[in-house]
């Protein structure tokens, strides 16, 4: 027994890749951990199991991760009583894969295993542990995330996709669609709020299609704004075809909830759109956003964009860049097509080169720049209230937070601003990312 106090706690060393969903699962898997003994280790050297939770959205994601793992097998040689594990969308996708060319990984696990992450770990005398099964009962929603400390907390609202984009890899590798009880969300929330959290981000890959009982996804932000402390309500990322009157009537009457959103386009193409199965046309979702601006005058809006789609044609292309013009967005994010195993689209092919889709791809991201400074620049002289995060990253005592529009403000510090607090700021000059304020 006595000898038994002396041994340390194992350590872990845990990479994250990939998008917000990740770095929330990360944190689950972080308290998973804890609760079993585990510390956290300084560096990837000194650590007894390293982990990498992995993306496997595009090919790209995939290869930096193969990179990685080429340099911690490395490691792993050096030191064979570490263990290496891959977690995640990649270790979901790739299984077959991975057991056959990464032999010296000890661990696989889906994004539905991380429970059972301390039995895989612990076996007394170690097996290779994979797990990649999915659940579509599992939401986590009775483990308490172990969130980085600030005053912004992402907080998991539903796991899995249901929508199967041709394109997407999502609802393979994250399974159906689940909602996490109103109940533990809120008890999360409190707890939060308790802990300093001043605005939530409510997550899902389709966060809008929240559904748990007779709880919408409209109900749950209601619910959400009840919560004292908390000041600012976020989600993402919603998908156009569940933005309800409901929702958008909510987003409008409920000052809690910020006058941002994150709504993935995709293509402004028509026959795009209908080969990608994403369930609108242009027309739909144009009308989508003028009821939106309707309701929500101030509402800042920013999307997901994929160029070279199999098919895409230059007209196709051509019909997405009128839609960012008319659209004008307050910022975009763009993306090569990227052919996924699994996927519908996967047999149709990938018909537009490399070079071509670099083409397209620069020049929506030089449009989106220009409209971006444009959107941005037309906001000096106007005031906004901004939830203070920090130091700026521009050092020289410069403080950093939020506009409600989700645009980074930059301002001078004063010895009674800290972060939580909510100052009014005047823009003064803006570039196509942030804004320079002084205090109003
Ligand atoms: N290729 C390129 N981009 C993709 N996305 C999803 N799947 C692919 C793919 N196969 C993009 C979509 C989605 C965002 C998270 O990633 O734009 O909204
Ligand atoms: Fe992927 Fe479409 Fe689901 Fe988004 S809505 S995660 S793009 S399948």
């Amino acid at each position: 027994m006595a000898a038994q106090n002396h041994i340390p706690p194992r350590s872990v060393w845990l990479e994250t890749y990939g998008c917000q969903m990740n770095i929330a699962d990360s944190q689950l898997v972080t308290a998973v951990l804890r609760r079993a003994g585990y510390a956290a280790a300084a560096r990837p050297e000194d650590a007894d199991v390293i982990l990498l939770n992995t993306c496997a959205i595009r090919e790209h994601a995939e290869e930096r991760i193969i990179g990685r793992l080429g340099d911690l097998a490395r490691l792993k040689q050096a030191r064979p009583g570490m263990r290496l594990g891959l977690l995640g969308c990649m270790a979901q996708h790739n299984r077959a894969a991975l057991i056959e060319k990464a032999p010296w990984l000890d661990l696989i696990a889906g994004p539905d295993s991380y429970r059972r992450l301390p039995e895989m770990l612990g076996a007394e005398r170690f097996d290779p542990a994979i797990d990649v099964r999915l659940n579509r009962g599992e939401t986590y929603g009775d483990l308490a995330p172990e969130y980085e400390a600030g005053v912004r907390a992402y907080v998991t609202a539903m796991r899995g996709c249901d929508k199967f984009c041709a394109f997407c890899v999502v609802p393979y590798v994250r399974g159906r669609e689940r909602s996490v009880a109103p109940d533990d969300i809120l008890r999360e929330v409190r707890g939060l709020a308790a802990a300093g959290v001043r605005e939530i981000v409510l997550l899902g890959q389709t966060v809008n299609a929240y559904r748990a009982g007779e709880t919408g996804f409209a109900a749950l932000l209601r619910n959400v704004a009840g919560v004292a402390g908390i000041e600012r309500i976020r989600f993402t990322s919603p998908h156009p075809s569940d933005m309800t009157p409901e929702l958008i009537e909510t987003m409008a009457s409920e000052p809690k909830v910020q006058p941002y959103l994150h709504l993935p386009v995709q293509s402004g193409s028509d026959r795009v759109l209908a080969a990608m199965e994403r369930g609108y046309t242009a027309g739909e979702y144009l009308a989508l956003v003028a009821r939106l601006r309707a309701a929500i005058p101030e509402l800042a809006l920013s999307t997901d964009i994929i160029v070279g789609f199999h098919g895409e044609q230059d007209d196709d292309f051509r019909a997405t860049v009128e839609l960012m013009r008319t659209v004008g967005y307050d910022s975009a994010f763009t993306f090569k097509y990227s052919v996924r195993e699994h996927t519908r689209a996967f047999r149709l092919g990938d018909s537009v080169g490399e070079e071509e889709k670099g083409r397209r791809l620069s020049e929506i991201i030089a449009l989106q720049e220009s409209i971006s400074r444009e959107r941005n620049r037309a906001l000096i002289g106007r005031e906004f209230p901004v939830l203070v995060e920090g130091p700026a990253r521009r050092g020289g005592g410069i403080l950093a937070g939020k506009t409600p529009q989700f645009k980074t403000a930059v301002f001078p510090g004063h010895p009674e601003i800290a972060p939580g607090a909510t100052v009014r700021v005047r823009v003064e000059s803006a570039t196509a990312h942030s804004l320079s304020c002084a205090l109003a």
